[in-house]
């Protein structure tokens, strides 16, 4: 189990920059994979985030944060967006727009060994 910790190590150092990494963390920490998924591909229920415009994921946050939303289900986000500020925030659309993790970073197939998927 060690080895395989330490083969995949290298592998996620090197594929993760810094604030991609801090939003994956935040995404999971936050709860928000409890309802948007754990992919962040969302549900019938809830709204799909990955690979969404950063702008977008960014003002959406914003007002909810500011208690603005529009529709009954927006009640639902506001004390989720409540407890983020602007650099968590930042971190968090980062991750959801830029999303590049594959099924890979769940169930690593051993069999390809490349540059670190770069
Ligand atoms: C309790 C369930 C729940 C949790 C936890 C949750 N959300 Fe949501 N989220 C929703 C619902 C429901 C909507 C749709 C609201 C609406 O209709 O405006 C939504 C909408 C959004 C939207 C706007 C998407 C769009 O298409 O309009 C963003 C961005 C978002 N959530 C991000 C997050 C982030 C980031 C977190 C973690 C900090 C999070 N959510 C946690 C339920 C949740």
């Amino acid at each position: 189990m060690l080895k395989f910790i330490l083969f995949l190590l290298p592998i996620f150092l090197y594929s993760a920059t810094d604030i991609y990494k801090t939003g994956k963390n935040l995404y999971f920490s936050k709860g928000c994979s409890g309802c948007h998924g754990i992919s962040a591909t969302g549900t019938n229920l809830y709204p799909a985030l990955a690979y969404r415009r950063k702008p977008f994921l960014i003002s959406k946050l914003k007002d909810y944060r500011a208690k603005k939303g529009s529709t009954q289900q927006s009640q639902m986000m506001i004390p989720f967006a409540m407890g983020l500020n602007d650099k968590e925030i930042d971190a968090l659309t980062t991750f959801l727009s830029e999303y590049h993790e594959n099924k890979s970073n769940y169930k690593p197939d051993m069999s390809t060994r490349g540059d670190g998927g770069s």
